[in-house]
C-alpha cells in the first residue's frame, strides 16, 4: 500500500511537470500563430505534423510503447491546432466586402441572431422571408426585435425560386405599404436568400436586404457577392440579379438544427473554393474534424476575394462555378439530390487524375455522393442550355492540381466525353 501511494505520488509529480509542460506548448503555438498570421500562412501544417508524430514515434525506446507515444503526440498537435484555430477566430469576427458603395460587412457571431437589432436597422417596416424547412423561432426571433414586422415563410426548395413565390413577396410589400426606406430580411439558406434578395432587388427598384442564413451552403457561399434569382421552365437561375445585400449576418449556432446531409452538402461549396483556389483551405478537409469556424472563415475570404476583384462575373467569378456546369445537369435528374451534392458530383469529372484522387476521400468523409445514375443524352442537352453556354460552347473550370484552375471554353461534347470516362473509371 505504502509503495503504491509512494508510485502515485511520483506519478503526479510527473503530472504537474507534464502540465507545466504543456501549458509552455501552448504559450509556443499561441506565439506560432501569431508568426503565421503575420505571414499569412495556414495554420494547418500537415507535412510538420506528420514530422512530429515520427520523431515522436522515433524516440520512443521502448517499442511496447510506442503506439501510445504516438496517440499522445496527436493528442497534442490536435490541441494545439485547435487552440491556434481559436485564437485566430476570435479575432475573426468581422468581414469586410469591399465593393465601393456597395461594400458591406460580413459579421460571423455565435450568438448575433439573439442580437439581430444591434446589427441590422430593423426600427422600420420589415419583410421577414423563411422557408418552412427553417425552424420558425429563427424567424421569430427577429421579428421580436423589429418595429413592424411581416413574416413570410414559403415552402422548403428550389421549387419556390418562381415567378409565383416572387409575386407573393412583392403582392405582400405592396399590400404593407413598404416604401424605399423599409427592407427585407432572409432567414435561411440559399432558396430564401435567392428569391427574398431579389424581391428586394426590384420592389421599387430597390430596397435594403439583410441575409441571415443558416445553412452552410449559405454561410460559404451563397449570401456573399450578390448573387439573387428564381428558375424559369426548370432553367435555373434564368431570371435575377446582382445586387449586393445591405449586411450579412451569420450565427453558426443556427447550424445546430441543420440535418448531417444539409450541413454536408452545403460544404462542398467551401471544398470547390479549396479545389480551385485555396489549397490549404482544401487541406483542412483532408485533417480530422476540422473546426467549421476555420472552413467557413477561410471559404468566406477565398469568396470575398473573388467578388471583390469580378463582382459582375466577367472573368474570375467564373471560378465558383466549378462543378456547376455539370451539377446543374444531374440536379435537372435529381432533384432528390441537394445542389450542394450535385456540385460534389460535378466537380469529379472536371479534375485531373490526381487532384480526384483527393477529392475522392475528402467527399466521402463529408458523407457527399461520388457517383450517380445519369442519362447522358439529357444531360448532354441540359448543358446547351445551361447559362455559362456561349456561342462556340460551354465556360467550364477545370482543376488539374489542387489550389488552382483553369476557365476553359470548350464544346459541349467535350464535357459528355468527361461525364462518360468518369462513369466508365467508377462504374
Ligand atoms: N455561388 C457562385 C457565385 O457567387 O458566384
Amino acid at each position: 500500500m505504502d509503495s503504491l501511494e509512494a508510485l502515485r505520488s511520483e506519478l503526479d509529480g510527473l503530472d504537474t511537470q507534464l502540465g507545466a509542460l504543456f501549458e509552455r506548448r501552448l504559450g509556443l503555438a499561441k506565439e506560432i500563430a501569431a508568426v503565421k498570421r503575420a505571414q499569412g500562412l495556414p495554420v494547418y501544417d500537415p507535412a510538420r505534423e506528420q514530422a512530429v508524430l515520427q520523431r515522436a514515434v522515433g524516440e520512443t525506446k521502448d517499442s511496447a510503447l510506442r503506439e501510445y507515444r504516438l496517440a499522445f503526440a496527436k493528442q497534442n498537435v490536435a490541441l494545439c491546432r485547435e487552440y491556434q484555430f481559436s485564437l485566430l477566430q476570435s479575432e475573426k469576427t468581422v468581414l469586410p466586402i469591399r465593393l465601393g458603395e456597395r461594400s458591406y460587412d460580413v459579421i460571423l457571431r455565435p450568438g448575433c441572431l439573439q442580437r439581430a437589432g444591434e446589427y441590422l436597422d430593423l426600427r422600420r417596416r420589415v419583410l421577414i422571408v423563411t422557408d418552412s424547412g427553417v425552424p420558425a423561432q429563427y424567424a421569430a426571433c427577429v421579428a421580436k426585435q423589429c418595429a413592424r414586422p411581416i413574416v413570410v415563410t414559403v415552402p422548403q426548395g428550389e421549387k419556390s425560386k418562381s415567378l409565383a413565390c416572387f409575386e407573393r413577396l412583392q403582392r405582400t410589400l405592396l399590400e404593407h405599404g413598404f416604401t424605399r426606406g423599409d427592407c427585407i430580411v432572409a432567414v435561411g439558406g440559399g432558396v430564401v436568400g435567392d428569391l427574398a434578395g431579389f424581391a428586394a432587388a426590384c420592389w421599387l427598384r430597390g430596397i435594403d436586404c439583410y441575409l441571415i442564413p443558416t445553412t452552410t451552403l449559405a454561410m460559404t457561399d451563397a449570401s456573399v457577392g450578390g448573387k439573387t434569382a428564381l428558375n424559369l421552365d426548370g432553367i435555373k437561375n434564368a431570371v435575377g440579379a446582382i445586387v449586393q445585400p445591405k449586411r450579412v449576418l451569420i450565427d453558426p449556432e443556427t447550424l445546430s438544427t441543420l440535418p448531417q446531409r444539409q450541413r454536408a452538402a452545403g460544404l462542398a461549396e467551401a471544398v470547390k473554393m479549396g479545389m480551385t483556389s485555396d489549397a490549404a483551405l482544401f487541406s483542412l478537409f483532408e485533417q480530422p474534424d476540422p473546426p467549421f469556424s476555420a472552413l467557413l472563415w477561410r471559404a468566406l475570404s477565398v469568396k470575398k476575394e473573388i467578388v471583390e476583384r469580378d463582382e459582375r462575373e466577367q472573368g474570375l467569378r467564373r471560378v465558383l462555378n466549378f462543378g456547376h456546369t455539370l451539377g446543374h445537369a444531374i440536379e435537372a435528374q435529381h432533384p432528390e439530390l441537394y445542389h450542394g451534392e450535385c456540385v460534389a458530383l460535378g466537380m469529379l469529372p472536371m479534375c485531373g487524375e490526381k487532384a480526384r484522387a483527393r477529392l475522392l476521400p475528402v467527399l466521402r468523409r463529408l458523407g457527399l455522393p461520388t457517383q450517380v445514375d445519369l442519362d447522358e443524352e439529357r444531360a448532354y442537352r441540359a448543358l446547351l442550355h445551361d447559362k455559362k453556354t456561349v456561342e462556340n460552347g460551354v465556360c467550364a473550370v477545370f482543376v488539374e492540381e489542387i489550389g488552382t484552375n483553369c476557365i476553359k471554353t470548350v464544346p459541349p461534347e467535350a464535357l459528355r466525353q468527361r461525364l462518360a470516362d468518369y462513369r466508365r473509371e467508377t462504374g
